[in-house]
């Protein structure tokens, strides 16, 4: 019995219970299993007050910063799309690009809240990610209709209108999400054993979206973005999918690092995560793309059934816990400039009131990302951004 440790199951069952919630087959979206209803009134910012550009700068030799957005967040000159032309060069859209957003229904497509959210981008001289061409999460169930060779054109018609749509806008699409399995059993290693392994008869899913992708936009960057690529037996089973797709010349341009951490988890086991690419495949690149630091770690049966879950904070969060996030933050930071191979961190969202992990695996205070609830910077902020900080 392999010994699943306690991050990746709660990861497995993250996405089992986010998929059951969010309708994975329906594409609506199901319950909102998103962030917690922004409030009304942006509060007054107080403390420290970052200079303009202080974030990207310090990286500004190194890689660019973003944040995950939502349209809904940065429409009408919201306070969260000042911190986020402030402070950051990047933005990836968090769920509006996804297939159950676009296309729903069969042979509608719907790219308003993307095009929405590429204007903003445009406006404001950030760049773009897309995320994701394909997520066996959230996909309408009607892709897994008809024969095989009818899924496959489908599923080619949709990445070739989609990058087709958005190209000379989006040039970094995160095509593949999460494709490999997270569990180390089971017989399709290294590959998940989704739908769409299913609906494909085996891994040749992951080879469409990639050739439809490069054909429709031979300019834009591809890459298969993964979730705790930081521990060794899942980092195993990624580099065996990313070895067979380069040695049979499938277009891939690298690997996205997604980084949903928590406090237990070190810095070096991300950097480990991103040598491993660079050891293996000199011509691909590294992305940290969806970057947070929970507060809990949830060991046991509380992705499972929301039973035995870390108490939550509420709004007491300890200044001891905040500041191991940033312990582990400036770590992890002073690691990744480093790493000429590592082109974009991403953070997933801006703000902890906004963040996934209100509502993951339960409904409660989480405190993962570098803005608090009042949009003030956090000990993590001050950490990464000034190595005089005292923590
Ligand atoms: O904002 C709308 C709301 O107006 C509407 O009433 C409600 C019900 O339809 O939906 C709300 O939008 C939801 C959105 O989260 C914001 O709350 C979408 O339905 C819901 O699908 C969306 O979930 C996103 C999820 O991916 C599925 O796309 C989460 O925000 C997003 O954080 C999550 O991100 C995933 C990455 O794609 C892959 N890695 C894991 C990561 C976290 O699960």
């Amino acid at each position: 019995m392999v010994d699943i440790d306690a991050r990746q199951r709660l990861k497995l069952l993250a996405g089992a219970a986010s998929a059951a919630l969010w309708g994975c087959s329906g594409g609506g979206g199901g319950s909102d299993m998103g962030p917690v209803t922004p409030s009304p009134t942006p509060p007054t910012p107080t403390g420290f007050q970052p200079s303009d550009g202080l974030l990207r700068n310090t990286f500004r030799n190194n890689f660019t910063v973003g944040a995950a957005v939502q349209t809904s967040q940065v429409s009408n000159n919201s306070a969260i799309s000042d911190i986020v032309t402030s402070q950051f060069n990047t933005i990836v859209s968090e769920f509006e690009m996804q297939p159950n957003i676009i296309a729903p229904t069969e042979g509608m497509f719907d790219f308003s809240a993307g095009d929405e959210l590429v204007q903003y981008a445009e406006d404001n001289g950030l760049e773009i990610h897309g995320h994701s061409l394909l997520w066996h999460e959230i996909t309408p169930d009607y892709f897994f209709e008809g024969t095989r060779d009818e899924i496959k054109a489908r599923l080619q018609n949709y990445v070739t209108t989609v990058v087709s749509h958005f190209r000379g806008k989006i040039s970094v699409w995160y095509a593949l999400n999460e494709v490999v399995d997270s569990t180390g059993v089971g017989t399709t290693l290294p590959y998940r054993n989704s739908n769409w392994y299913q609906a494909a008869g085996g891994p040749e899913y992951i080879d469409w979206v990639l050739e439809a992708a490069r054909a429709a936009d031979p300019d834009a960057k591809l890459y298969i973005n993964e979730y705790t690529t930081e521990l060794p037996n899942k980092r195993a089973r990624l580099i065996q999918v990313v070895e067979d797709l380069v040695a049979r010349d499938i277009p891939l341009d690298g690997v996205g690092h997604q980084c949903h951490l928590i406090l237990q988890d070190t810095a070096q086991s991300v950097l480990d995560a991103i040598d491993a690419v660079d050891g293996l495949f000199a011509g691909l690149s590294n992305r940290i793309t969806e970057l947070d630091v929970s507060v809990y770690s949830d060991p046991g049966s509380c992705w499972e059934n929301g039973t035995n879950c870390d108490a939550d904070y509420g709004s007491n969060i300890p200044e001891s816990v905040l500041d191991s996030q940033a312990q582990l933050l400036r770590e992890l930071f002073n690691g990744l400039i480093l790493k000429s191979s590592l082109d974009s961190v991403t953070f997933w969202g801006v703000s902890d009131r906004d963040s996934w992990l209100n509502t993951s695996p339960v409904t409660r205070s989480n405190y993962p990302l570098l803005y608090d609830r009042n949009l003030n910077v956090k000990t993590g902020f001050r950490a990464i951004t000034d190595r005089n900080f005292v923590i």
